[in-house]
């Protein structure tokens, strides 16, 4: 698809994807003191969610989607009925992108040329994983899917056809909702939910 760096032969199984992540640096994120977040969750997974890069948080821990966002996640996720566990669960870029801050490390958004690079290995997982329905959480996941700028408010609340037959959902990013407050967030968070309810019900339709 557009976008993609050829790096040479896919590895074979997620095992070599995690290795390769760590030893991966092919982009400037991963120069920095970090480690690599490689997914999580099971081969053959029916769904898998896709997030922009590991926080602060999930770099230490070596864990997609556990901290804050990872919360408001998992929320939703019981609410919509969509069982985290059954889900495969994973990043469009592998390592955490920070500058220092006094000894707090804040999150820096990837470029696109950086989401490019990474969508290597984010392919990788999903020709091994093969879920029939990918969910992206935020503007630098759906452009790891899909090659290109997507606009989350024209383009989320329905299917895109993926290169490989799967059906791409388009969502908001959980720190996006994280961030806001009051009135705005409460609209957001029922966009949100409206999401995963609509996700559920097409994984019910194909599973
Ligand atoms: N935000 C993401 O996009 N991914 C994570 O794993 C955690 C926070």
């Amino acid at each position: 698809a557009a976008g993609t760096v050829d790096m040479g032969e896919r590895p074979e199984t997620l095992a070599a994807i995690d290795r390769a992540i760590h030893a991966c640096r092919k982009c400037p994120i991963g120069l920095l003191e970090n480690r690599a977040v490689m997914g999580e969750g099971p081969p053959g997974a029916p769904l898998m969610i896709v997030g922009e890069q590991p926080g602060d948080q999930e770099d230490l821990a070596g864990k997609p989607f556990v901290g804050p966002a990872g919360q408001l996640l998992d929320r939703h996720l019981e609410r919509a009925g969509i069982d985290r566990q059954a889900a495969y669960v994973t990043n469009g870029v592998k390592h955490f992108k920070f500058v220092m801050r006094g000894k707090r490390r804040l999150h820096q958004s990837p470029t696109a040329k950086e989401i490019d690079t990474c969508r290597w290995w984010l392919e990788g997982e999903r020709a091994l994983v093969k879920p029939k329905v990918v969910l992206a959480l935020g503007a630098s996941a759906a452009r790891s899917l899909l090659g290109r700028t997507a606009s989350i408010a024209r383009e989320r609340g329905r299917p895109h056809a993926l290169d490989d037959g799967s059906e791409l959902w388009i969502t908001a990013h959980p720190s996006y909702l994280l961030r806001l407050e009051g009135a705005a967030q409460e609209e957001q968070e029922r966009l949100f939910a409206a999401d995963l309810a609509a996700v559920a019900g097409r994984l019910a339709e194909l599973v």
